[in-house]
């Protein structure tokens, strides 16, 4: 494989989706957004009324999706679900649909097929360690559990659903179960390079990587 996979991984929040989408646009190489695929599995579980304990309902029903990145919008069964995807629902149960050795086998493949003949960037929490073990270069992005919980409660369009220490605890029992699992749980690859992104903006972080990825010299 010649292709190129930049892989970065970190917790909710750290900034990860917002600089892959980005760092992809500017080296013009295509985003894989590994969280949306999981995303995206547990609102068709949810839809369909399924437990996320009824692991064998949940394999029939993601085995029977279709899940694709168009224009880097993420469509189920050929409905754009991009938005969907990040409600509140969604949140709470993803992590224990992600912690299913099966499922993860099944986005696991999804992702490896994409990046097949092209050069990506790919963000989640187990890329550099299990799905491409073999990255070009590697990040881990994290930054205080604060700062991450104030970055996703500024996200919210209705700030009256719900106060900033309910997503930060949202946020820690996620980083928790994620870390914990025993199937690809998140945790920084040997080779990747850590960034810390607390008091950092957007382009500071970018231009980080862009500075590492430089310095590896053919992109
Ligand atoms: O954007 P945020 O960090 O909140 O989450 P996400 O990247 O959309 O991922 C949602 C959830 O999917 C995570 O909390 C993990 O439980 C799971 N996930 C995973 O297990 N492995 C990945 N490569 C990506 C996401
Ligand atoms: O994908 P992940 O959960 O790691 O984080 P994200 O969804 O990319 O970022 C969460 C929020 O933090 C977004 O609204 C970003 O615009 C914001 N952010 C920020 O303010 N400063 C950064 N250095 C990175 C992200």
């Amino acid at each position: 494989m010649n292709n190129k996979v930049i892989a970065i991984d970190g917790p909710a929040g750290a900034g990860k989706s917002t600089v892959a989408r980005r760092l992809s646009e500017r080296i013009n190489f295509t985003y894989i957004d590994s969280g949306a695929l999981f995303r995206a599995v547990t609102l068709k579980v949810l839809k369909c009324g399924i437990e996320t304990d009824d692991v064998k309902n949940i394999l029939y029903y993601a085995k029977n999706s279709s899940l694709d990145f168009i224009n880097n919008s993420i469509y189920l069964d050929g409905e754009d679900v991009s938005s969907e995807i990040r409600e509140a629902f969604v949140n709470s149960k993803v992590s224990y649909i992600a912690m299913i050795p099966e499922i993860r086998e099944i986005i696991v493949n999804i992702q490896r097929k994409i990046a097949q003949n092209k050069d990506v960037v790919v963000d989640g929490r187990d890329i550099g360690t299990t799905v491409f073990p073999q990255a070009y270069i590697k990040f881990f992005l994290t930054a205080s559990v604060e700062e991450r919980a104030k970055r996703r409660y500024n996200e919210l369009c209705d700030k009256n659903k719900c106060t900033l220490e309910e997503v930060r605890d949202q946020i820690i029992e996620r980083d928790y179960i994620d870390a914990h699992r025993e199937a690809s749980p998140l945790r920084q690859a040997e080779d990747a390079i850590l960034i810390d992104t607390t008091g950092k903006n957007i382009d500071e972080v970018i231009a980080e990587m862009l500075y590492h990825i430089s310095m590896k010299g053919d992109v």
